[in-house]
């Protein structure tokens, strides 16, 4: 038996099994978690990070523009939390008080965006930088809801700054219920490795649901990053956008020691499946979304190179639908019997 926790209680929140969709800025809108509810496996989704000015500007104009179909979730998504970002106190928490008018189960709040754009306005991983600012937005939050409020963090701004006990500690004065924690330093952007033991000081020091992430490419290495750290959940992004049966995997990894892998047909399954939904939303975005997905979903198909350049090419969403199908039917009838 493998040792993973059942579940992690973020007060009322029950996340169960105790593994977390990260947020993905042009990933895990709700499309994308409906695939990840629908393999199976995953105990809590986040949407994207939303602008907090966008979603107050928003509401200010009778409910009107993108913003606010950042945080559009289906009923059968509990629970979901929604990922905030910004800076004005009084705007994060009007913002939060909408996120809880709207049915979420829980609001987050981003310390980890490295974007210049973000964090020059002092928003994201800018924070991190900024703790008595970001005291008093946390407190604002705090007071204007209800649910549970959690923060995600990156472990500080450079090797020289890393502030993630502190950080922790600050967060759970002020009333925070739950922390994730990236331990990379926002100079480190992608690079080197999440530094684990980061997650494991975080755990020691605080009362409150510690979740790991960082650099969970497998079932293994979920298990092995609790119990290195002792985190109450795992949370995962990149892993889950190649591979969204990676919570399912872990769920089955837990249960017997073992796992399955998805097939080539799995995947043109799953590939189908995103395109005929997209298809089905009329987003005008549609064609630019099959081509950003089709660099994620061909990972690990063999010759995927060849139909990635097919979809490339493609201007229209029919014609790389036809091209997934003439794919797959090469490739699943080349398979030995
Ligand atoms: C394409 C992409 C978009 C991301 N967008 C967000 C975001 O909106 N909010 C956030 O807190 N983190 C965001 N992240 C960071 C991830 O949530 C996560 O912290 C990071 O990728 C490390 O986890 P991983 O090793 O499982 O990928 C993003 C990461 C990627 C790759």
């Amino acid at each position: 038996m493998v040792d993973f926790p059942a579940a992690c209680r973020i007060r009322e929140v029950v996340i169960s099994p105790p593994t977390v969709l990260a947020p993905m800025a042009g990933v895990t809108d709700a499309l994308f978690r409906r695939l990840i509810r629908e393999l199976g496996g995953c105990g809590l989704v986040m949407t994207e990070f939303v602008s907090s000015h966008g979603i107050v500007n928003a509401m200010r104009a009778g409910g009107r523009g993108r913003t606010l179909r950042y945080l559009a979730f289906a009923p059968d998504e509990h629970p979901i939390s929604a990922q905030l970002f910004g800076a004005d106190p009084q705007v994060m928490a009007e913002a939060a008080r909408q996120c809880e008018a709207m049915g979420f189960d829980a609001v987050d709040i981003n310390l980890g965006c490295p974007a210049g754009k973000v964090c020059r306005s002092n928003g994201g991983s800018g924070l991190l930088r900024d703790l008595p600012l970001l005291e008093r937005i946390l407190r604002a939050v705090r007071a204007a809801v209800r649910i549970p409020l959690t923060v995600k963090a990156r472990s500080g701004w450079s090797e020289r700054e890393i502030v993630a006990v502190t950080l922790a500690k600050l967060c759970e004065d002020c009333g925070v219920d739950g922390f994730a924690l990236h331990p990379r330093t926002r100079e480190q952007g992608f690079a080197g490795r999440a530094d684990w033991r980061l997650i494991a000081e975080v755990k020691a020091a605080v009362r409150m649901p510690v979740i790991g992430n960082g650099d969970i490419f497998t079932p293994e290495d979920a298990v092995r990053m609790r119990e290195q750290t002792g985190c109450d959940a795992v949370m995962i992004a990149r892993a889950a956008a190649h591979n969204p049966w990676i919570f399912r995997q872990i769920t089955e990894y837990v249960a017997t020691g073992t796992y399955q892998r998805p097939s080539e047909a799995d995947r043109y399954r799953l590939m189908r499946r995103y395109y005929s939904l997209l298809i089905e939303q009329r987003d005008p975005e549609t064609v630019g979304k099959m081509k950003q997905f089709a660099s994620h979903f061909t990972h690990g198909v063999r010759n995927g190179a060849r139909l990635r350049a097919a979809i490339y090419q493609a201007r229209e969403a029919a014609q790389i639908l036809d091209a997934v199908d003439a794919f797959f039917a090469r490739e699943l009838e080349a398979l030995p019997a």
